[in-house]
Order: structure tokens, then sequence, then C-alpha cells
């Protein structure tokens, strides 16, 4: 089937991307939505987002005012008689959603396939709800659109066979790379992304680790392009919670349940850039550097991020009567801790990549000591993330789970190896997808690391998915790709 003529229903922030994507694409678009208010709004973000790439030298002037053209808004659903494809982008209310494509159905003439870009509602019940549910997909694009590259294809048991392919070719002619997914909670992107992204809250929450810590650490350490929170604030806190209850309908893991925080700030109407306010808020106070204090350190054990190395081509020395010490360790640090004569002289320090340093405080850590570990990590030239002594600090607590979770993915014959690493780099550009982290960080060392959580929070799904453990105990180092 050609498709030429587009429509999309709902034009927020998703709907008014995907839009401009098939614009840019050279496809005619048709954007719905309910009032003359809404549809300005739109207009409006297809309008900025067109004028920042002109900006940027991206698009010339004639080239922005031909997709402007190419995009026409109406307010009746009845104009979309003749479209050759309908998406849907409006809030993530299934009832909603069935009552659209009911309509749709009866409007649209017979071939018009119709696609929702759900986050995570299921698309067989839309798909059951009309009369040719053989033509009813998933079509799920991710913020912002028009920049990331990847397009979730999510076909149901009743999909006619060849309107999933035609959909994945068309995504191809918008410069998309199309994965095809089945009609699980979440997809693939959402089923492990949103779990590691509620983590973070949960972490945030229990003390673990500072907003900003935690952001730098996955941003900075992890090498991801955002923070958990600020990407958070991207998605939008409300979307956010909706895919974790429907997570958490699906699948009753409690990891899934949205943590307390999430809903505290939605209820409170902070649901991130979209309003102006959420984990950040519109005016961020600047940091106030912290004064550096005059120190004297040791190194306790084996200095295996070289941290004695980085002090000395800074002019710092260990020195025999310390009054920080230092313990390069991923294990729990109040176990070294205590074998001092003053334990609270220790702070434990976790190297991510090479920028950030985590300095895990024990409940003996004296403040003064935190603070010279801070201010000795920034003489390293890494940048400080305090956390308490807890297993996983912050970066493998976020990171390792979130492996384990692309494992039993895999495991359960839901999608290829290939397809969940293209998924994550190009749907959340990711700099590698998570079977190539586990290939550079070691399957031992994640499966070790997920013990470690086990053993520590007792939680069922961060024991070692049984085929990691199974691939460490045969001596492999990466999964095998076909
Ligand atoms: N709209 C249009 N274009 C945008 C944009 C927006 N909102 N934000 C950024 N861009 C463009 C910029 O114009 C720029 O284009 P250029 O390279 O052609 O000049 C490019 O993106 C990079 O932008 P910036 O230089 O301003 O900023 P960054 O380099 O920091 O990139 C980012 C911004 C692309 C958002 C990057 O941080 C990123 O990839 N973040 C991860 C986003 C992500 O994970 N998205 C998926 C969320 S999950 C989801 O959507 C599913 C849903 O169901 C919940």
């Amino acid at each position: 089937m050609a498709f030429e003529t587009v429509a999309v229903v709902g034009l927020g922030t998703m709907g008014a991307g995907i839009a401009e994507v098939f614009a840019r694409a050279g496809l005619r678009v048709i954007g719905v939505e309910a009032d003359v208010e809404a549809l300005a709004r739109g207009r409006g973000h297809v309008e900025r987002s067109t004028a920042r790439a002109a900006d940027r030298g991206k698009l010339t002037a004639e080239q922005r005012a031909a997709i402007l053209g190419r995009i026409t808004l109406t307010t009746s659903r009845e104009d979309l008689r003749e479209v050759d494809l309908v998406i849907e982008a409006i809030p993530e209310v299934l009832d909603h959603k069935i009552s659209l494509f009911q309509d749709l159905d009866r409007i649209c003439k017979p071939e018009t396939v119709l696609a929702t870009n759900t986050s995570s509602l299921p698309v067989t019940a839309v798909a059951a709800a009309t009369g040719r549910p053989d033509r009813v997909v998933g079509m799920h694009f991710f913020n912002p659109a028009p920049v990331m590259r990847l397009v979730e294809v999510v076909g149901t048991v009743v999909t006619a066979p060849g309107v999933v392919s035609e959909v994945c070719e068309l995504a191809g002619r918008l410069g998309k790379t199309a994965v095809p997914a089945g009609d699980r909670a979440g997809f693939v992107v959402n089923r492990l992304l949103l779990p590691y992204l509620n983590h973070a809250a949960v972490l945030l929450e229990l003390g673990i680790a500072t907003r900003d810590g935690i952001d730098d650490a996955m941003r900075l350490g992890v090498g991801l392009p955002m923070g958990p929170f600020a990407l958070l604030d991207l998605i939008g806190l409300d979307t956010a919670y909706e895919v974790m209850e429907v997570l958490f309908d699906e699948t009753r893991d409690r990891r899934h349940a949205p943590s307390p925080l999430l809903r505290e700030l939605v209820t409170a109407g902070l649901l991130g850039r979209k309003t102006g306010h959420g984990f950040y808020g519109p005016q961020e106070p600047p940091k106030e550097p912290e004064k550096s204090t005059v120190i004297t350190f040791g190194i306790d054990g084996p200095d295996v991020h070289g941290l004695g190395e980085r002090l000395r081509a800074s002019g710092f020395r260990p020195s025999d009567s310390p009054d920080t010490v230092l313990r390069c360790t991923d294990r729990p640090v109040i176990e070294y801790a205590a074998r001092l004569s003053d334990p609270t002289r220790m702070v434990g320090v976790h190297v991510v990549g090479d920028k950030v340093a985590e300095l895990a405080g024990t409940a003996l850590t004296s403040p003064g000591a935190a603070k010279a570990a801070r201010d000795l990590m920034r003489v390293a030239g890494l940048v400080p993330v305090s956390c308490k002594d807890r297993a996983g600090f912050v970066a493998d607590a976020l990171l390792f789970p979130f492996l384990n979770d692309a494992v039993r993915m895999y495991d359960a014959g839901y999608a290829s190896i290939a397809d969940i690493d293209a998924a994550m780099r190009l749907g959340c550009g990711y700099p590698a997808g998570p079977f190539e982290m586990l290939g550079y960080l070691g399957l031992a060392r994640v499966r070790d690391g997920l013990r470690a959580l086990y053993a520590e929070y007792r939680e069922p799904a961060f024991a070692p998915a049984p085929l990691l453990d199974q691939l460490v105990t045969a001596g492999v180092s990466e999964f095998p790709r076909s």
C-alpha cells in the first residue's frame, strides 16, 4: 500500500512531533485536535521545532515553509475519509482510544491503516473494538519524535500479514528504523526504560543519592544522553506514571509499581518540561561551589582506580596520618571501615566510566571526611557523586537490573539481541545497547553485581537471570550473536 496522506489525531508534544516527521518526509499530513486552541498549540509545537532546525542551519527557509505547507489542521474527524494512515496520539486512556478508533473505523475508507502511538496500552484491545482489527497496529515513536530514530511497530495476533511490514517500510521512508514488537505492555523500550527510571526515583526517595548525583552518575559516568530525572522531565511524569501503572497491572512486579514520589509530583501538577517544572524547576538556583578543605589522605587496599597517581599529578600525596581514608571498592565500605581504629575517616570510592567517582559514606563516616573526599575527587579530575553505602551504589544499582531485564526479555523470546540493542540505541540515544554493554562490562561482573544487589535488597528481579548465570558458569564472555 502506498502511504501518501496521513492523519495525526492529538497534537500534544508527541503528536505534533509525529506530524512533523511525516511532513519532513514529503507526505501530506492532516492534524486533528478537539478544538481550535489545541490546534493552535499543536501548530506552535511544529513551528518552534522547525524554526529551531532552521536557526541551526538544518533546514532552509523554503524547506521549512514546505514542511509547514504540507500540514493542514482540522477539528473534524470527518475530514479523514480518504487518508491512507491515521496515527492516534491522544492521552493514554484506553476507553478514549477505543472510542476514537471506533469513530475512525466508521469514517475512514476500508484500506486505511489505523495506528496507535500508545506507550503501553494493549493494541489488541483497540484493534478488537473496530471492524478492521487486521489493519490496526501500534506505531510507537520516541520523544523528541523528529530526533529519535526508532519506531516500534506492534502487530497483534489478528494483524493481517503484510500490514506490519508495510508500516515498517513506511518507517524507513521517514528515516527511522523499525523494530517489530509483540503486543506486550511497554513493548521493548518502555519495558526496559521505565523500570530503570522508576528505580531512580526510588533511590532518590531512599536518600541513597541526590537528584543531581544520580543524574551525573548515569549521564557522565555511564554515558547516557540524559540522567533519569532529566529524562523523566522530558517524557512527562504523568506519562511515566501511566506506563508504570500499565506495567504493574500486567506483571504485578513491585518494581513496576510507580514510585510514590512520582505520584506526588504528578498530583501536584509538576509534570516536567510540559508544565515547566518536574524534578527540575524552572529556575534552578546556581550551584554554590563548595569551599575546599586542607586534607591529608590515605588509600586503603588496592588502588584499582589509580587515585594516587591522579592526585600526585596535582601535587597531593598520600600521608601516614591521614584525616581521610579512601577505599576503592564495589563491596560494602563498612566492612573495611570497621577494621580501622577510626572508622569515621573512611569513604568508599567507585569510579564509573572515566568521569565520575561515587563516594560512599558509611553510617560512621564523618561529614569532614565525606567533604574531603569530594574535594580530592575534584582535584583528581572526577565529578564526585556522594551516596550511601548500599549495594551497587548508584550506577550499578540502576544499570545492572536494566541489563538483567534485557537478558530476561531476550530469553523469553520476545525480541532478538540485535533488536533490543537497536531499540535502546535509537529510541533513547544510548551509546550502546544492553547486550553491547554486557559485553564490555563483562558478564561475570554484572552477574556478581546482581547477586550483591539481590543479597542486599532481596528483590527477586535483581537475582541474575538464569541465562546470564549459565553463560558465566560456562565461561562465556559475551552474548552469542547470530
Ligand atoms: N524537538 C525537535 N528537535 C529537538 C528537540 C525537540 N524537542 N530537542 C532536541 N532536538 C534536536 C536539536 O535541534 C538538535 O538537532 P541537530 O543535531 O540537527 O542540530 C539535536 O536534537 C540535539 O539537540 P541538542 O544539541 O539541543 O541537545 P542534546 O545533544 O543534549 O540532545 C536529546 C537532546 C536529543 C533529547 C538527547 O539528550 C537524547 O537523545 N536524550 C534521550 C531522549 C530519550 O531517551 N527519548 C526517549 C524517551 S522514551 C519515549 O519517548 C517513549 C514514551 O512512550 C515514554
